[in-house]
């Protein structure tokens, strides 16, 4: 189980190399990324995809739904959503955009999908994670288990192309190299390893950030590399050439590829 194995060690290589936890990280920055998700294009690319293979008698489980860019337009189309999300600020903002929108379909499990495997009730008609298996250490227990439960197993994850400019701001301003989470280049191995064989489509998306002013765009970047105040200046510098701005908002707008991984039962065989 070569794969599993340089998966897993991936996995925890990234933890380690974390200046907190993923959990601690999303409880700060759970309201910054409900507007990230609006200003990139991933889930108007995704979104019309996995509906084709949906209809109003559907059931489907997302894995890390985050604030729930998926999962609102999805509990509109479906009979009913199980969301699976184990941080707390992001379950509070997915809760207070479902409770705003009106939609009352949607069940969320507070667990991590590795937690929560026993208690789905399925079938499903679609599992799909978007974004959401970088720290998923039994991923072959998860994957077994998923495949068993639902007829699409759906996966959106990075490329694993390295970014240039972050790593190089990672570097700067961490003092090491940026050690990513695993992506598609150790997801599809042991996908294989494990005898299952989904479709791969890579996609150009955008990776934009956009902020209302410089000070909220070196805000962001201190806290995410938890420098003192003192660094603000030396940062600002590092940021701005990365910066234009468009129709007057000031951004790093950048591209990213991502990979759509989807298994559908029985295609294969
Ligand atoms: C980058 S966000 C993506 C959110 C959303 N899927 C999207 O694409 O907009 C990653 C989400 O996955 C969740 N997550 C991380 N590990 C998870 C796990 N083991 N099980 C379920 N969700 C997890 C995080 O809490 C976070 O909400």
């Amino acid at each position: 189980m070569r794969a599993l194995r340089d998966w897993q060690a991936q996995v925890v290589a990234c933890r380690e190399a974390r200046l907190e936890s993923a959990n601690q990280a999303w409880g700060r920055a759970a309201e910054w990324f409900d507007d990230w998700v609006r200003t990139n294009d991933y889930v108007d690319q995704v979104l019309p995809r996995l509906l084709e293979v949906l209809d109003p008698t559907s059931r489907v489980v997302e894995i890390g739904p985050g604030t729930g860019a998926f999962t609102l337009p999805l509990a509109r189309a479906v009979e009913q959503v199980v969301a699976v999300e184990p941080s707390a600020a992001m379950r509070a903002v997915l809760r207070r955009n479902l409770a705003r929108a009106g939609i009352d379909n949607v069940e969320v499990v507070p667990q991590p999908i590795e937690d929560a495997l026993e208690t789905l009730a399925g079938p499903f008609d679609l599992a799909f994670a978007s974004y959401s298996l970088y720290d998923v250490e039994a991923m072959d227990v998860v994957m077994r288990r998923l495949v068993e439960l639902a007829t699409h197993v759906v996966a959106l994850m990075g490329s694993g192309e390295p970014r240039e400019w972050e790593r190089a701001l990672h570097r700067r301003f961490v003092g090491q190299e940026r050690v990513a989470p695993p992506q598609v280049q150790y997801f599809y191995p042991l996908l294989v390893e494990m005898g299952i064989y989904p479709d791969v489509e890579m996609l150009w998306t955008t990776y934009n950030h956009v902020y209302d002013s410089e000070e909220a765009l070196v805000e962001r970047w201190r806290r995410r590399f938890h420098l003192p105040e003192s660094q603000g200046p030396i940062l600002r510098q590092a940021l701005l050439p990365l910066t234009e701005r468009r129709e007057g908002q000031l951004g790093i707008y950048q591209r990213s590829r991502a990979a759509l991984v989807w298994n559908e039962r029985g295609r294969h065989v």
